[in-house]
């Protein structure tokens, strides 16, 4: 028995901004240094009081709908995000779950950063293959624009807010299905990309206010490397596990970082760049959606066939890392 994505979704915030809004709004920086450094060319942030579990509930319908199921037929929802709507409680996937109408089951969300999304599903197809559910929302989402410093130009040009959604049910098709779904950290690389300020270590007050201290504080170059070495590694780890080669690899479907970040990976594993989905030039970095958005738009405009194997790997805050290897 194998677990299957069975439809997809996405829903990116609704403002575009482009790279001169930060320009216009005094930031040293240049259209050219972040289309050159990072590849971006525009981003979305959502507009005020939008939240992750709104873009996380339009991605989710749209998938149910690609789907042809309803909402009570999902048996669990997981949520990855690190923008939840409210800090402690209730969880995105519970606002989720009353958005879309479901039944009473359960609900949770798993903090992963940009990884966030093999966290999840990685959590679903275990699930799946122990039979204690069947069908799996799996839903990334984070609206970063919503923790990101808009002074600090060393992040605020990164990262945008988009939600991605997948549906993941058992399967007795051994010839597709997720293969391979493992996820790792390293929580010794905790202060490269971290929110200083604002949690139960140093809770939010006006002093934290005024430093800025509860937004993104990042080492940017140290997690291009990291980022590049471990995909890089556990990429050709995961395939030799299974005795597959990278010429066997139809797509690969990374965490979108950084364009930089894309191609040394494929540079490094030998994989031609057009196998490399790539949409960071329209959105940015969106964190936990950025592979299920990926997906989701890949597959809406060409199209999966069956039998294209696909990887998948994000990396992210932690430092966390995540694998997974399947068949569409
Ligand atoms: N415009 C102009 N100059 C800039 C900008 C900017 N927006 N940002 C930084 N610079 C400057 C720096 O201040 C520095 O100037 P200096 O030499 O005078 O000190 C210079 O550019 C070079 O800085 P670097 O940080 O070395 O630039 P780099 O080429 O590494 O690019 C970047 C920076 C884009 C952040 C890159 O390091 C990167 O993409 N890192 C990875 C980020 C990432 O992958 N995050 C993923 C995880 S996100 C998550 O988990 C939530």
């Amino acid at each position: 028995m194998k677990s299957k994505i069975i439809a997809l979704g996405h829903m990116a915030g609704e403002d575009i901004v482009t790279n001169d809004y930060f320009v216009k709004k005094g930031l040293d920086t240049s259209d050219q240094w972040i289309k050159e450094r990072t590849g971006i060319k525009t981003r979305h942030f959502v507009k005020p009081e939008t939240a992750s579990s709104d873009l996380g509930y339009m991605a989710a319908k749209m998938c149910l709908d690609n789907a042809n199921r309803l909402a009570t037929d999902i048996d669990l929802i997981i949520t990855a995000t690190s923008t939840p709507d409210y800090i402690s409680f209730p969880s995105t996937a519970c606002l989720i779950q009353k958005k879309l109408g479901c039944s009473t089951i359960p609900a949770f969300d798993i903090s992963a950063a940009c990884s966030g999304f093999c966290y999840a599903l990685t959590t679903a197809d275990a699930f799946i293959q122990s039979k204690k559910f069947k069908r799996i929302l799996v839903i990334g989402v984070d609206c970063l624009s919503t923790i990101t410093n808009m002074n600090d130009r060393g992040t605020c040009i990164l990262f945008g807010d988009a939600a991605g959604a997948a549906l993941l049910e058992s399967s007795e098709d051994d010839t597709s299905g997720i293969i391979s779904s493992s996820i790792q950290a390293d929580g010794n690389l905790s202060d490269i990309l971290i929110v200083p300020k604002g949690g139960s270590k140093y809770p939010f007050n006006s002093n934290v206010a005024n430093e800025a201290l509860h937004y993104i504080k990042m080492d940017g170059s140290t997690v291009f490397k990291q980022a590049i070495k471990i995909v890089v590694s556990e990429i050709k780890k995961a395939l030799s596990e299974l005795n597959l080669k990278t010429e066997d690899v139809d797509y690969l479907v990374c965490h979108q970082a950084n364009q930089r970040i894309l191609d040394k990976i494929t540079e490094h594993l030998n994989i031609p760049k057009e196998k490399c989905l790539a949409n960071i030039h329209n959105y940015g970095n969106t964190s936990a959606a950025s592979i299920p958005l990926v997906l989701s738009e890949f597959n809406k405009d060409k199209g999966f066939k069956k039998g294209d194997l696909l990887i998948l790997a994000g990396f992210g805050a932690g430092f966390t890392w995540g694998i997974s290897i399947l068949r569409w």
